[in-house]
């Protein structure tokens, strides 16, 4: 699970002042709303009385020391404890404010930061970051009212400079399964720039859609590399994947039946499940995770027959 902070702060690191924020920015909103939707959000209890209510579409826990109940929240006593009770999900927010990020930045993975640029008068600051991160992502918002800026952060052991094709390849697949996508798109660019290779591109395909690139940039990328290598598992489960991300969800699906017909174990299966095209198991009186079901529907997949 991804530890993750999502916060604004001006140039001279204010977050709030007098119980709110001290800027109206619609788009600031508007993006918390998309990143957070649908996952789990950690607050302070100051910080969701000055929000008012639960924040809609996501599971809310408010951190507070002598708080009982809080209508549509959950209740943690400490940090570890509001952490814990989101284990098994792919990412958890915290989202302030000043006393909650004291103690939570250190357990961050990922920062979320929109720099509102200007020095605020405030009571709550954003404290200074753990040493290791690094900015993987930046735009900037000129003609908001005040300009800002968004910028992703992730910790991550530097690559180091001089390291091969090889090694960055490896550091961006160990990326991939920690599911810290900035690191893994950084670490694929690096190597491709470094030495060509299908694969890899396939690879930096699915990390640039999962961090917020174009669906077009990594659909490009991800079928040019199918091209080169029809037959590669990872070119096809990628290239799969990429495309039901971009929207083209029955290319997708096809893609990844095609991978299945070519070898493809449980990650295609998975994929194709995950998808809402689970059919009927082979032996409906036994359950679908029955051995036999699963070599059946796996046997049948490979021979084009379900
Ligand atoms: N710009 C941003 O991104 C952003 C984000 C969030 C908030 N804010 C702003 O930040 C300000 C609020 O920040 P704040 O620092 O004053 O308060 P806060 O962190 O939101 O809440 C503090 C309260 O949370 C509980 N708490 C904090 N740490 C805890 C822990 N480790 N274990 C259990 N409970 C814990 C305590 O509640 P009890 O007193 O009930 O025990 C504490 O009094 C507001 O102005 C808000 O608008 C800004």
């Amino acid at each position: 699970m991804i530890i993750s902070t999502i916060a604004a702060l001006s140039d001279n690191r204010v977050i709030g002042a007098d119980g709110g924020l001290p800027w109206d920015i619609p788009s600031d909103l508007t993006r918390f709303r998309s990143i957070t939707m649908g996952h789990t959000v950690i607050m302070g209890r100051k910080t969701y009385e000055s929000i008012g209510h639960p924040l809609l579409g996501r599971r809310n826990i408010v951190l507070t020391r002598k708080g009982s109940q809080i209508e549509g929240c959950e209740i943690a006593r400490n940090v570890p404890a509001a952490i814990a009770a989101a284990e098994g999900e792919e990412e958890v927010f915290i989202c302030g404010g000043g006393e909650v990020f004291q103690e939570a930045l250190p357990l961050c993975q990922r920062l979320y930061l929109t720099v509102v640029h200007g020095n605020y008068r405030g009571d709550a600051f954003l404290p200074e970051l753990p040493e290791g991160f690094v900015e993987l992502h930046r735009e900037e918002f000129p003609d908001t009212t005040p300009p800002s800026s968004f910028v992703v952060l992730e910790k991550v052991e530097r690559v180091e400079t001089g390291a091969d094709a090889e090694q960055l390849r490896r550091k961006g697949r160990e990326a991939l399964n920690r599911q810290l996508y900035f690191l893994a798109r950084r670490c694929f660019e690096q190597a491709q720039a470094l030495e060509e290779n299908p694969e890899t591109a396939s690879d930096l395909a699915y990390s640039l859609i999962k961090s917020g690139a174009t669906g077009r940039q990594a659909r490009d990328m991800a079928e040019r590399a199918l091209l080169q290598q029809p037959k590669n598992l990872r070119i096809l489960l990628n290239a799969g994947r990429v495309l039901i991300l971009s929207g083209e969800k029955s290319k997708g699906l096809d893609t990844l039946r095609r991978g299945v017909q070519a070898g493809g174990g449980p990650e295609f299966v998975a994929e194709l499940a995950r998808c809402g095209t689970r059919k009927l198991q082979p032996i409906k009186s036994l359950p679908r995770s029955h051995p036999l079901n699963r070599y059946l529907g796996l046997l049948l997949h490979r021979m084009n027959l379900k």
